[in-house]
């Protein structure tokens, strides 16, 4: 990775624009300073384990220290952040390092022994608190709703600190999306596929931005099919695996699907790909996304013409709702912080949505696109039991070819998911770069 790549290049100017976009922010909602506090560890019912820990992502937005609690961060407009580190004396558990000079020589940094210890600094003024620790619950100007979607619309777009976290999150994924891929085809279990792509990723499954997809076979139909079977099946006949990484907090969401043979399914995969890196090439400036989705189905409906799959032309598949048969969920979302990233339907900082296209209750991203959106574009198309059951129960059952759909069912279905920049002229495929690159 060159300099310019590397995030720690980026960083002190995304610094200076956080501290931009907060000043203006806090200063339109009028407030004096915010407080952003890291989050706290949370336990189990009686017990004192505690679940997985995931930073505030507004913490996050300024620092890379997603594994911190207790640290809290404190803006005002004209003044540099200050940040409370939490740096416990404690021989349970190993406490977070010192602050590494890349990021810290941007804030001034105290590090605090006890966790609240932060509240003797509280600034003066009207303060907005921001996260979901306990320990603001008793804080009145709580998560201001004006001022976390200012916030939001903010996070839309990407600074070069970001992009540079988020191709390196993809690159990450691509690698171990590869040593998945031969997993497969050495024939191993999903278990073992998913040990794979955590080996090659060198993170583990706290790291990873959502719990990985490793579908074999009808699988694959499940959107969000979370378990990992231990036992490799007998036949491994596709694989669907929908798997990212992180980066300082920064997520990578990649979709990959294969065919163990050649033959009706293969060339399914191939037809939703070139569909796949047609829709990619659209997500440019000016574009209203709700449109790409519309195209997405239109594109799939034609597979589904061409595959022979359905006995009906594309029209009459858009009108009846068959292609959401075949592809029930959005063209893809808002990448960042989050996998889902923020403010994908959001219109104003008053909180208004941009509504979805009618019939398409699922899609998360309805706005116009701009440069600096980081996307996903993920058509996809499976064989859904439930689905074919409710439609073979209604009015249209034979605009389905149903030995045809019999004969792919064994097989799950094909997503196939990029992270895409958009940019004022090409689309940037941060995955597709990652995988040539590999
Ligand atoms: N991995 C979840 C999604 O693609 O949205
Ligand atoms: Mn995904
Ligand atoms: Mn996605």
């Amino acid at each position: 990775m060159t300099a310019s790549q590397s995030p720690v290049s980026h960083f002190g100017n995304h610094v200076q624009q956080q501290q931009a976009v907060w000043a203006q922010a806090l200063q339109a909602e009028q407030f004096d300073a915010a407080l952003i506090h890291s989050g706290s560890q949370l336990y189990s019912f009686l017990d004192d384990y505690h679940y997985p820990f995931r930073a505030n992502p507004h913490f996050l937005a300024w620092l890379p220290l997603a594994r911190h609690d207790e640290s809290v961060l404190i803006i005002r407009p004209d003044q540099p952040p200050v940040l409370y580190y939490f740096q416990p004396d404690d021989y349970w558990y190993l406490p977070p390092a010192d602050p590494e000079s890349w990021w810290g020589d941007f804030f001034d940094v105290r590090p605090v022994r006890e966790t609240g210890q932060w509240r003797s600094a509280i600034p003066e003024g009207r303060v907005a608190y921001v996260g979901d620790a306990p320990a603001l619950n008793d804080c009145q100007e709580l998560n201001p709703p004006r001022l976390l979607n200012r916030l939001h619309l903010a996070r839309t777009v990407k600074t070069p600190y970001e992009q540079a976290c988020l191709r390196s999150a993809a690159a990450t994924a691509a690698r171990a999306h590869r040593a998945a891929a031969e997993a497969f085809r050495d024939g191993q279990s999903e278990f073992a596929i998913h040990q794979a792509y955590l080996h090659a990723a060198q993170q583990e499954d706290a790291d990873l931005p959502y719990g990985s997809i490793v579908a074999l076979n009808e699988h694959g139909a499940v959107l969000h099919y979370q378990q990992h079977e231990r036992i490799a099946p007998h036949t491994h006949r596709s694989f669907l695996i929908d798997a990212g990484a992180t980066c300082h907090g920064y997520c990578s969401d990649i979709t990959r699907s294969y065919s163990a043979s050649p033959g009706a399914f293969a060339d399914l995969i191939s037809a939703m790909d070139a569909l796949q890196l047609r829709l990619c090439d659209g997500m440019r400036a000016g574009v209203d996304y709700r449109a790409l989705h519309l195209e997405a189905h239109a594109g799939i409906a034609q597979l589904l013409v061409d595959s022979g799959l359905i006995r009906c032309d594309v029209e009459q598949a858009l009108s009846t709702g068959l292609s959401s048969v075949f592809f029930p969920h959005g063209l893809g979302h808002f990448l960042g912080l989050q996998t889902h990233d923020v403010a994908g339907l959001l219109a104003d900082a008053d909180g208004t949505e941009i509504a979805r296209p009618d019939g398409h209750p699922f899609l998360r991203l309805t706005r116009v696109l701009e440069a600096g959106n980081v996307v996903t574009v993920e058509p996809g198309l499976y064989f859904i039991d439930s689905l074919l059951n409710r439609w073979r129960a209604g009015p249209d059952a034979a605009l389905i070819h149903w030995p045809a759909v019999e004969e792919l069912r064994p097989y799950g279905g094909i997503r196939i998911e990029d992270d895409v920049l958009v940019t004022d002229a090409q689309p940037e495929n941060m995955s597709r770069d990652a995988f040539a690159a590999l």
